[in-house]
């Protein structure tokens, strides 16, 4: 599996977003992108993730494959505790258990039985990367999966993602430097056009910054 944007264009309201963007990403490994409020990160996610269309352009080599999207927002269902937020993305056999243990994992099992109004902004976030894992997709789209959390969190939250999603292709979306630093294999710096500050899967480890 490796993905490819196609002269990629897509407005708003007469805004241009994406403007001929196009972006070859490898078939593992975390590629980071990385820029300005408002450049139009989430809006290439939702492309990928098939959520919103391209004006024109294309997107290859997403056709059949499972994605696991982790929002900018966390988009639990209010009606559901944090385990059947957890349980509602897995097969019926043994979800209950399956997802206790995700939750374990991100260390809230206390909270199971709690509803999303009665967590707090960082434990509503491990319940959402939870659910993104417990998924299990081919494909990870983490949309600034570290917000709201905690140093001490951050670092379990970035080890759980490395060990649970291995092999895997993940698109980073992150403000934050540290965590793009140590997760990525790839980074752009995306402003209207792409620019590629490090590639450790091609070999020379450049750093423009
Ligand atoms: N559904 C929409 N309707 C209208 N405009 C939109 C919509 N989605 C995004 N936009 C606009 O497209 C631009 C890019 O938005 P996007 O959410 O992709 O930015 P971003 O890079 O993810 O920003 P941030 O870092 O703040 O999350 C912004 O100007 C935004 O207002
Ligand atoms: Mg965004």
């Amino acid at each position: 599996m490796s993905i490819e944007i196609r002269s990629a264009s897509k407005s708003y309201h007469g805004a241009a977003v994406l403007n001929n963007f196009s972006l070859s990403l490898p078939s593992t490994g975390t590629v980071c992108l990385f820029g300005p409020s408002g450049c139009g990160k989430t809006t290439i996610l939702n492309c990928i993730a098939g959520l919103e269309s391209l004006d024109s352009g294309r997107i290859i080599g997403t056709e059949n494959l499972k994605i696991s999207y982790l929002f900018q927002e966390d988009r639990l269902l209010p009606w559901n505790t944090a385990l059947k937020n957890i349980e509602a993305v897995l097969p019926r056999k043994n979800s209950r258990a399956l997802a206790a243990e995700w939750l374990r994992l991100v260390g809230l099992e206390a909270a199971a039985d709690k509803y999303p109004c009665q967590l707090s902004g960082g434990m509503r976030r491990r319940v959402a990367i939870a659910r993104a894992l417990a998924y299990g997709g081919d494909l990870l789209l983490l949309d600034e999966p570290f917000q709201r959390l905690d140093a001490g969190s951050k670092d379990r939250m970035m080890e759980l993602i490395e060990k649970k999603t291995e092999g895997k292709l993940k698109i980073l979306v992150t403000h934050d430097k540290k965590a793009a630093d140590h997760l990525s294999d790839i980074i752009y710096h995306f402003d209207g056009k792409m620019i590629k500050i490090l590639d450790n899967i091609n070999s020379e480890r450049q750093h423009y910054t």
